[in-house]
């Protein structure tokens, strides 16, 4: 058997481990969410987190091992999130890799969170063909990564605009100035009373509403790529207090909600592309699953000639298989980071 990858990822409230083949297929990748037991709080608790991946993180290793049919002796590489994330969470995947790194005399690497973001459009066994999912036809998904391209990086934490030339190159070209994307869609559907995660309901409530009855603002940022979605998520709040909309209402608030946070992605990623020249566009993040953004994206993109591209829904939200891809491209260029690797809370993509 060729040598795998065994991916670890522990930066928020999901514990996950995989098995990644070298031509970057999954044998495994094991998801344990932690969403039960923060949702009472509205938000992930960092120390519940924290424990919680204590608990997960040895079983899941050998269940990850068990269902791709293989053992340590398969693994040729570790790789695990050792930044951006929290820091109490992310010193649990480390520890667990580190442990094992040692234990089997294996290299190890530690992969910049976002990037894996990207690195989940090379995963090679998803379907993740841009024909299969959106209305219109024209893209296929392409699973060797080629550059340059512009990726949008819309996550829970995370909202960032970059121009990637090569593997581990990136250029930050706009990010959020307040909440990211996903924040504002978990923080809204709170206000709304729509439950934890707030991305996923939010989406699926807007399906059947009216995305233009309730027009919700859009920042102006100018010439600038940045993205700003504070009061968008200030102008909802006042919104719920003065119309106490109803029930019946709820999908067309949603939808309209939804459509001002997708205008401005779509609008400045396009600008991205047109700036740059370039002809290639990825999204990544756990709000790249949303199905309007996928459609709004593939629409402009089609009539730019832009190709657009994005991972599974299931690979878009945290998963392990990411981080072993992306730690295998970051092995093969810059090798081992080995048992000194260290843990950060915050570093920005291309630092
Ligand atoms: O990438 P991710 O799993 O974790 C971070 O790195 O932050 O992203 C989680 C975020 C949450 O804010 C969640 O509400 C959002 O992704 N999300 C969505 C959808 N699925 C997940 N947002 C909008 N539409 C979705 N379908
Ligand atoms: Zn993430």
């Amino acid at each position: 058997m060729p040598k795998l990858t065994l991916g670890i990822e522990t930066s928020c409230d999901e514990t996950s481990v995989a098995v990644l083949t070298e031509d970057r297929r999954i044998l495994s990748n094991l998801i344990s969410s932690q969403t039960d037991l923060h949702a009472k709080f509205g938000g992930v608790v960092p120390e519940i987190a924290a424990r919680r991946h204590v608990e997960a993180i040895t079983p899941m290793v050998y269940s990850a091992l068990e269902e791709a049919g293989c053992s340590f002796a398969d693994i040729g590489l570790v790789a695990v999130t050792n930044r951006p994330g929290l820091i109490g969470a992310l010193l649990v995947g480390v520890a667990a890799a580190k442990g094992i790194a040692l234990a089997r005399g294996l290299p190890l690497v530690g992969v910049h969170h976002l990037e894996a973001h990207i690195y989940a459009n090379f995963i090679n066994n998803q379907e993740a063909s841009a024909n299969k999912q959106a209305p219109t036809e024209s893209q296929n998904f392409l699973p060797e990564p080629e550059f340059p391209l512009v990726a949008l990086i819309v996550s829970g934490g995370h909202t960032d605009l970059v121009l990637m030339t090569d593997h581990g190159k990136y250029q930050v070209l706009g990010r959020t100035r307040d909440d990211a994307a996903g924040e504002a869609f978990d923080k809204s559907a709170r206000a709304m009373n729509l439950g934890y995660p707030g991305g996923p309901i939010i989406d699926r409530l807007a399906r059947s509403g009216d995305p233009t009855r309730f027009p919700f603002p859009r920042a102006n940022l100018g010439d600038s790529l940045d993205f700003s979605f504070s009061g968008l998520k200030t102008a909802l709040l006042l919104f719920l207090k003065r119309e106490n909309p109803s029930e019946e209402d709820m999908p067309d608030v949603a939808a309209s909600f939804q459509e001002a946070v997708v205008d401005p992605l779509v609008a400045n990623t396009m600008l991205a592309a047109e700036r740059t020249g370039v002809r290639r566009v990825l999204l990544a993040g756990g709000v790249a699953a949303n199905s309007r953004l996928r459609e709004k994206m593939l629409l402009e993109a089609n009539k730019r000639g832009v190709q657009v591209s994005w991972p599974l829904p299931s690979l878009c939200t945290d998963n392990a298989a990411m981080i072993a891809c992306a730690g295998a491209y970051r092995f093969a260029l810059h090798g081992e980071d080995g048992l000194g690797l260290e843990t950060f809370a915050s570093e920005p993509l291309g630092s």
